[in-house]
């Protein structure tokens, strides 16, 4: 009884607190994004996110002539990137943007006179395929004019081609089908996932070379150049606590081998570094979060940690942020 009343006190305190913050959050929330941001022209996360696949999209097709675009987007998380691939690309201005964003203009010259005809989306997590699938649905019933194309999200292990159900891979060989028609631009998208690909990312490059016959375009990790073995322990210690496999971090060289290995031309790869855009930005904008967050009662302490080792990073160098395109020709 007296622990109840106790409670109850505790309760009514905090009624009087911060915490009904959660109150005031807008529901649904407009964006659900979850990687490390491009963050030269913005602070916030949100466009952050969205800046990091402009960049990857236009390293991979500003170039490429291809009208039709069969995309198959490897961890695609709740399905932002599905949305601003399905909807925002297709329609310019008829989808109103949830907020001012430099790269709305440049994705219009990435994909002025083009179309994509398939989007499939894939993450490792039940839940994010079922929510970032009602998304899309939702998003298109709005936006009908919009809505063309295939577009689905499947629950699989992207790291493992070999173990994709049925229906997925119906999917995908309809992507497959027309790969040799010169008007088609068969990729693979894959933001800010591959280093967590277990065992390897040579599975999806063989997949993606010899199934897909597709080019590939990513933001991936890599080595540092120069690395002490005194950081290349810490680095196995966070690949532990972030469930990374350790072999994934390899230097640049040893990952362009990797996609030679898997079919692709050394001439047809290029990687770009882009550190300097992702990690400082990325450091301060957690640095904040936690600040603004913690009166608040949001439990800020695991992005606390975040900010930490992104800051060794962007300090060291130990880590390096890649734009990474595989051509084929
Ligand atoms: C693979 O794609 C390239 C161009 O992207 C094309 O020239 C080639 O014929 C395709 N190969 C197969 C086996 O479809
Ligand atoms: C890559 O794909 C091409 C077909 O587009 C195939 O001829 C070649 O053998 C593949 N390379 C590897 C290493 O699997
Ligand atoms: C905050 O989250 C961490 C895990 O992310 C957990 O270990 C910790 O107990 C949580 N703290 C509070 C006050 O809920």
């Amino acid at each position: 009884m007296l622990e109840l009343v106790r409670r109850l006190f505790r309760r009514q305190k905090s009624l009087y607190g911060l915490d009904h913050a959660v109150l005031n959050v807008v529901l649904p929330l407009q964006s659900m994004w979850m990687n490390m941001g491009y963050w030269e022209h913005t602070s916030k996360f949100p466009e952050a996110c969205e800046s990091l696949l402009v960049e990857v999209l236009r390293a991979g097709l500003l170039e490429d002539k291809s009208q039709i675009l069969k995309l198959l987007d490897v961890g695609c998380g709740c399905g932002d990137s599905s949305l601003y691939l399905t909807q925002k690309i297709q329609s310019d201005s008829k989808f109103a943007p949830s907020y001012e964003s430099n790269s709305q203009v440049q994705a219009r010259e990435i994909t002025s006179q083009r179309s994509i005809d398939t989007y499939i989306g894939i993450t490792l997590v039940p839940e994010q395929a079922a929510f970032a699938q009602q998304r899309i649905d939702e998003s298109r019933k709005l936006n009908q004019e919009a809505a063309s194309g295939f577009a689905e999200v499947f629950c699989a292990d992207a790291a493992d081609p070999s173990s994709w159900s049925g229906e997925l891979k119906d999917s995908i060989s309809h992507m497959a089908d027309k790969s040799s028609d010169p008007k088609v631009g068969t990729w693979v998208l894959a933001l800010d996932t591959m280093y967590h690909y277990r065992p390897s990312r040579l599975p999806l490059f063989q997949y993606a070379n010899s199934t897909l016959n597709a080019s590939i375009m990513a933001f991936d990790l890599i080595l540092g150049s120069e690395t002490t073995w005194k950081q290349r322990l810490f680095l196995r210690l966070t690949c532990w606590l972030t469930r990374s496999p350790y072999g994934n971090f390899v230097p640049q060289e040893e990952y362009k081998n990797l996609l030679i290995k898997g079919g692709y031309e050394p001439s047809q790869i290029e990687i770009r570094d882009i550190s300097g855009h992702v990690f400082p930005g990325l450091v301060k904008f957690l640095n904040q979060r936690v600040k603004e967050g913690t009166p608040f009662g949001l439990n800020v302490s695991k992005f606390r940690a975040a900010e930490l080792l992104f800051g060794w990073w962007a300090n060291t160098g130990v880590i390096r942020g890649v734009i990474v395109t595989a051509r084929k020709s």
